[in-house]
């Protein structure tokens, strides 16, 4: 079975980002390289798409995938938090289009073998990227349990994370959670049975609450805002799909601020500080996927859309 996902946004995403020939674009989260496919048509002949996933498996599909496009295409099995370095050394200093569609792709959810569904038995180790240095087995085993609160609390909103947590760590005193059934097992069990049948299986966010712990998934977005913007050529634009509430408001954050310049307190009756806006939103409302798409792809069911044009 190969590499299997479906791009979610496929076409919103495509009107907000706009590429036209000759533009420079960067898929900082190629996943099945949908989305990079779609921006390879529209730039060529002479455009460049710059590709990066942190998994290997992403980079090798988007290889060949996009082996056949006309437009030069520049691929790196890198963390999109190395976007500024890996311009800098293409001697690149500012691009027409940033994507990023965060989150997991349904290879990774179903096919790797790493453990982030509970659908099957797998080796506890949620990292996107293979090299990284910490897997979810690792923080369900030696994290300290009011850690573990915090991680289900932040990350999952898990109601029951102190129950949760409790249980994993008298687990793991009997012997070590090596695998996503075990975890699950030992979750289902934590929680009060007539909370056990709900319509979304009671592992699901403590799931989600390790994945975005083990891949550091907040803090890459946080760096990557910070120096995004920047990058974006006058009229260039800057798309982003979040999963999570948590990351849709930082981008929706970031966004407002960009397009609002002025950082002075609302209390002051004129501006001070003369800061002026620096982008502009491609829609004052967040983009939500169809019910249509939804019924067809459940995994676009909690994505969000926003987009910036660089004034
Ligand atoms: C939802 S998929 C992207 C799907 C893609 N847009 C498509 O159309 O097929 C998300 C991808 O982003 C990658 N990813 C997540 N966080 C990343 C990061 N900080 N740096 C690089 N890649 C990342 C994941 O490994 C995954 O392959």
């Amino acid at each position: 079975m190969g590499y299997q996902h479906v791009s979610v946004m496929a076409a919103e995403l495509q009107r907000f980002l706009s590429p036209g020939p000759g533009d420079i674009c960067v898929d900082g989260t190629l996943g099945g390289a949908g989305h990079a496919l779609a921006i390879c048509r529209a730039i060529r002949p002479e455009g460049m798409l710059i590709g990066l996933d942190q998994d290997n498996a992403a980079v090798d599909h988007a290889c060949q995938t996009l082996s056949s496009c006309e437009s030069t295409v520049q691929l790196f099995n890198e963390n999109f938090v190395r976007l500024p370095q890996i311009l800098l050394e293409l001697g690149i200093d500012a691009v027409d289009a940033i994507v990023l569609d965060l989150g997991l792709s349904f290879y990774q959810l179903s096919q790797s073998g790493r453990g982030f569904s509970f659908r099957a038995d797998e080796p506890l180790d949620m990292r996107m990227n293979n090299s990284a240095d910490l897997t979810a087995a690792e923080i369900v085993n030696q994290y300290a349990e009011k850690e573990l609160v915090s991680i289900f609390q932040k990350y999952g909103e898990e109601r029951w994370s102190r129950r949760i947590a409790r249980a994993v760590v008298i687990a793991r005193k009997e012997a070590p959670i090596t695998s996503s059934l075990q975890l699950a097992g030992i979750i289902v069990e934590a929680i009060p049975h007539r909370f056990r049948k709900e319509r979304i299986h009671p592992a699901t966010r403590v799931f989600m609450a390790l994945r975005i712990a083990v891949n550091r998934e907040l803090e890459c977005l946080e760096k990557f805002l910070a120096f995004a913007p920047d990058l974006l050529k006058t009229g260039g634009r800057l798309c982003i799909i979040a999963f999570h509430s948590l990351e849709d408001r930082l981008i929706k954050r970031c966004f407002a601020r960009l397009a609002k310049g002025c950082v002075c307190p609302p209390e002051f009756p004129v501006c001070t500080c003369g800061q002026k806006p620096t982008a502009r939103l491609l829609s004052r409302k967040v983009i939500k996927p169809s019910a249509k798409e939804v019924e067809a792809n459940p995994m676009a069911r909690s994505a969000r859309l926003r987009g910036m044009v660089r004034i």
